[in-house]
């Protein structure tokens, strides 16, 4: 399983260059961390990897070395990238159950309604939701953390090759952080590519990352592990910035 993001730049309609050129290639299956201040880039670059209209990226994208970076959102989603948004949107009409059993039967291969929905039930027990939020409408009048918990669930009933999770822990409490940590971690051993965006180091008392990336001002301006989510927690962002000369 191999990820590349070759020199990608990402242009709101507007014009204004929000990602100024980012470079990634994820070579085996982890968890890749990206961490910046708000405001960094980086909900575009994943929105834009992912064909959000909103965006225009220039650059490459490859999936197991094909180029996928003109494909439809639909057609990157069958081929195994999923994007699990930092904003979930509501789906008046839609339930829970009837959205994450379709996803199963789509993506899993499972024909059977009712073997959908008892994995389904797994998978919202696995992000610690219980099985009454089968019978609402999807993300409808759901709080903060309910959303990015749903939100987990549903990127794991498609068993993506590729998931891109868009700060999965923000509003999450401090019991369900294990949680949320765990789903991730499912990801990384049914052997998926993670790009993992967050603000917490309190996620990584849970959770090992394989590597992280500091995003700043639309570029990389480092990477390392463990040591690094600790500086960052100590001194902030502005410091590595400068250090690389204000890149
Ligand atoms: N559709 C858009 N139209 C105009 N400006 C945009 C659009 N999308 C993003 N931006 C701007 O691009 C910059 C990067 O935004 P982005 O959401 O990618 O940041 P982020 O790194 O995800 O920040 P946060 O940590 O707060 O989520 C911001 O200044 C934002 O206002
Ligand atoms: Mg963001």
């Amino acid at each position: 399983m191999t990820f590349e993001i070759q020199k990608v730049k990402v242009y709101t309609s507007d014009g204004k260059e929000v990602v100024k050129e980012v470079s990634l290639c994820l070579v085996k299956p982890g968890i890749y961390t990206i961490m910046g201040p708000n405001g960094a880039g980086k909900s575009s670059l994943v929105n834009a990897i992912m064909g959000h209209q909103s965006y225009r990226l220039e650059g490459r994208v490859l999936l197991e070395g094909e180029d996928i970076t003109k494909l439809p959102t639909h057609e990157k989603a069958r081929k195994g990238i999923t994007l699990a948004t930092q904003m979930p949107l509501e789906i008046e009409g839609v339930r829970v159950a009837e959205l994450l059993s379709r996803i199963i039967k789509r993506f899993q291969g499972v024909d059977k309604t009712d073997e959908a929905l008892r994995i389904a039930r797994e998978l919202l027990g696995l992000v610690g939701l219980s099985d009454s939020i089968m019978s609402r409408y999807f993300m409808v009048g759901m709080s903060g953390g309910e959303r990015k918990r749903l939100e987990l669930a549903r990127v794991l009933a498609q068993r993506p090759r590729v998931a891109l999770l868009d700060e999965p822990d923000s509003g999450v409490d401090v019991e369900s952080m294990p949680l949320v940590a765990k789903a991730i971690e499912k990801l990384r051993e049914d052997g998926a590519i993670v790009v993992l965006i967050t603000h917490q180091p309190r996620l990584f008392k849970h959770l090992e990352p394989d590597h992280v990336y500091v995003m700043y001002n639309g570029r990389i301006v480092a990477e390392g592990g463990l040591d690094l989510v600790q500086l960052i927690e100590d001194k902030g962002y502005t410091w590595i910035a400068h250090r690389n000369g204000g890149r």
